[in-house]
């Protein structure tokens, strides 16, 4: 069974998951708004995974008997002035985010809760990684100019995401 405190705790990730997938479902109609369309799609499959992360934390919930409670998700900004600024953004959402995983296993150290210490292992890989793509993205932007008309290259390439 899950503690009363891990068992908040992990809702409470799950909403700021199923933030994450929106604020990047955002970017990505910003990123379509502006016609880059390689862009877009790199956001949105980015969103599309925010989710799964979501329901991950979801089905273990489920899984230790837990109770899922989801709350409001918080609506994201819709307006960005450059894809540089929109990737700076990515890059420090997911630090804060890292920082939300980290406290996560804090408290499962805390608690003595094995099975949840092992299930956020997967989570903290996972943001070692997202921090790193969103930071290539973010310097390759700066190599190339934060202007439109000089990230076609770079909106090729990121189209490429499946
Ligand atoms: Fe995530
Ligand atoms: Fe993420």
């Amino acid at each position: 069974m899950l503690s009363k405190t891990m068992e908040e705790a992990l809702n409470r990730q799950v909403n700021r998951e199923f933030y994450s997938a929106y604020l990047y479902l955002a970017m990505s109609a910003y990123f379509e708004s502006a016609g880059m369309k390689g862009f877009a799609q790199w956001m949105r499959i980015q969103s599309k995974e925010e989710r799964m992360h979501g329901e991950k934390i979801y089905d273990y919930i489920l899984a230790r008997g837990g109770k899922i409670a989801l709350g409001d998700i918080e609506a994201p900004r819709a307006k960005w002035t450059s894809a540089g600024k929109v990737f700076e953004e990515v890059v420090s959402h997911e630090q804060k985010v890292t920082g939300m995983i980290h406290a996560l296993v804090d408290l499962a150290i805390r608690e003595k809760d094995h099975a949840s210490f092992e299930m956020l292992q997967w989570f903290v890989k996972e943001q070692v990684e997202e921090e790193a793509s969103a930071g290539d993205v973010l310097n390759q932007i700066n190599v190339l100019g934060d202007v439109v008309g000089h990230l076609f290259w770079l909106d090729h390439e990121l189209g490429k995401r499946e």
